[in-house]
C-alpha cells in the first residue's frame, strides 16, 4: 500500500517531508548532521511516536557515518554524545527511547565484534572496523524503519478485524503515515479496512493547539481519498452521542503496564465521551511503545510545549497577552480502553497480564 513517505535515508543524508509546513505546502529538507536532526525532532518537523523512534536512529546513524573519530574510543565517546543529543529532543514519546537503547546495544555489539583484531577472524585495521560499525549502524536504522512498516501492517489487518463493516470511525491527533513512516497505526487499522472493502468515513477532531487532525490528519486521508469529515475539538461529545460513530481508534505515545496511554491532549476526553456512549474505543500501536518498565500512566512525563501555541493560530495572537498552558499529552486510564491492538495480536483487560503476554521482551522492561 502506498502512502506519503514522512522520512527516508539517502545518499545526500536524512530527508524529511516537513510537517510544520503541511497541508499549505509540500517541502523535503535534507538532513546532514545529526544535532540539525534532533532539532527537528524538537521543532516537529518530523512527529509522531514511531516516527521519532525512526528519526532518531537514523540521527544515530547519521552521526557515527559522517563522525570524523580516528579510533575506536573516540568514536565511543562521539556515539554517547549523539545517543544523548536525541534522547533530549522530546519527553513523553517512548520510542525515541526504544530506538536510542537499541541502537547502544547494537553499538557494544559491533565493538565487541571488531575488537579481537587478529589476523584469524575479526576486522584488522583500525579505518575498517570504523567502516564496519558505521555501515553496520546505517543498516540497523534501515531495518527498524523497514519493521516499522512491517508492524503497521500488522497493527492494521488485527485492527480491521475490530471496525465495523460500514460506519464512522472517530481518530485523534494524526497516527498516520506522517506519523509512523509505514501505514499509521491508527489510520493502517481504517486504511487496511477500506482495503478489505469496508464503507468507512473517518471523523477527524481539529487536535487543538498543533492541528495535526486539521493539518496533518484530513491532508493524509484526503490525499488517499479516505472519506473523511473534520470537525471542531468542541464537537466530539456531539458526535459520539448523535453522530453516528461506531468506533474510536487513536495512537499512543506511551502505554505503562497496567494499561494507561499517554496520547495527544484530548484523547482522554474523547475516551470518556466514547464510554458514556456506548462506543468502543481502540489504541493502535507498536509493541515498541509499552513501557513495562511502569506500572501506571501516573509516572509518564508530559511534555510542556511552548504557551504561544495556544496564544496564537498560524502566527496571529487569538488572545490578550495571559498565562496559558500546553500539555502536549494527556493520560487515558486503561479502563476506558477496549482494546489496545499490537502487531503482535489484540490485548484486553487485564492489561498486565495480557501486554507483558504480548510485549515477552520486545517492550521496555
Ligand atoms: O506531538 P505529536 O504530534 O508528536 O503527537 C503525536 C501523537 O500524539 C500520536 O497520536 C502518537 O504519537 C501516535 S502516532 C502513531
Amino acid at each position: 500500500m502506498r502512502t506519503v513517505e514522512p522520512i527516508r535515508w539517502t545518499p545526500e543524508g536524512v530527508v524529511l517531508l516537513d510537517q510544520r509546513r503541511l497541508p499549505g505546502e509540500v517541502i523535503y529538507l535534507t538532513y546532514t548532521d545529526y544535532r540539525d536532526l534532533a532539532q527537528a525532532i524538537k521543532d516537529m518537523v518530523i512527529r509522531g511516536a514511531p516516527a521519532i523512534g525512526v528519526a532518531a536512529a537514523m540521527g544515530v546513524a547519521l552521526g557515527v557515518q559522517r563522525s570524523h573519530a580516528k579510533s575506536l574510543e573516540e568514536l565511543r565517546l562521539e556515539f554517547a554524545t549523539i545517543c544523548e543529543t536525541l534522547a533530549c529532543t522530546r519527553p513523553t514519546a517512548v520510542d525515541l527511547f526504544w530506538a536510542i537503547a537499541r541502537f547502544r546495544r547494537r553499538f557494544d555489539e559491533l565493538i565487541e565484534e571488531v575488537a579481537p583484531a587478529t589476523a584469524t577472524g575479526g576486522v584488522s585495521d583500525s579505518a575498517a572496523r570504523l567502516d564496519h560499525i558505521r555501515t553496520s549502524l546505517v543498516d540497523e536504522a534501515l531495518n527498524l524503519h523497514q519493521e516499522r512498516r512491517d508492524a503497521d501492517e500488522r497493527i492494521g489487518r488485527f485492527g480491521a478485524e475490530l471496525l465495523p463493516k460500514s460506519g464512522r470511525v472517530m481518530t485523534q491527533c494524526n497516527a498516520g503515515a506522517l506519523a509512523t513512516g509505514g501505514i499509521g497505526t491508527a489510520l493502517g487499522v481504517i486504511r487496511m479496512a477500506i482495503e478489505g472493502g469496508y464503507r468507512i468515513e473517518v471523523i477527524v477532531p481539529e487536535t487543538r493547539p498543533y492541528l495535526q487532525g486539521a493539518r496533518l490528519t484530513a491532508w493524509e486521508l484526503h490525499q488517499d481519498h479516505i472519506p473523511l469529515t473534520l470537525i471542531t475539538d468542541n464537537m466530539v461529545g456531539h458526535f459520539l452521542k448523535t453522530g453516528g460513530v461506531s468506533a474510536v481508534v487513536v495512537g499512543a505515545d506511551r502505554i505503562a503496564g497496567n494499561g494507561d496511554t499517554a496520547n495527544k491532549i484530548g484523547t482522554y476526553g474523547i475516551a470518556v465521551l466514547a464510554r458514556e456512549n456506548k462506543v468502543p474505543f481502540y489504541v493502535a500501536t507498536p509493541i515498541s511503545t509499552l513501557d513495562l518498565s511502569i506500572a501506571s500512566g501516573e509516572q509518564i512525563p508530559i511534555e510542556e510545549r511552548s504557551q504561544e501555541e495556544v496564544t496564537h493560530l498560524a502566527g496571529v495572537r487569538i488572545s490578550p497577552d495571559v498565562r496559558a498552558a500546553h500539555p502536549a499529552f494527556d493520560v487515558t486510564p486503561a479502563r476506558f480502553i477496549t482494546a489496545i491492538i499490537t502487531e503482535r495480536g489484540i490485548a484486553r483487560a487485564p492489561f498486565e497480564q495480557s501486554l507483558a503476554a504480548l510485549a515477552g521482551t520486545g517492550g521496555h522492561a
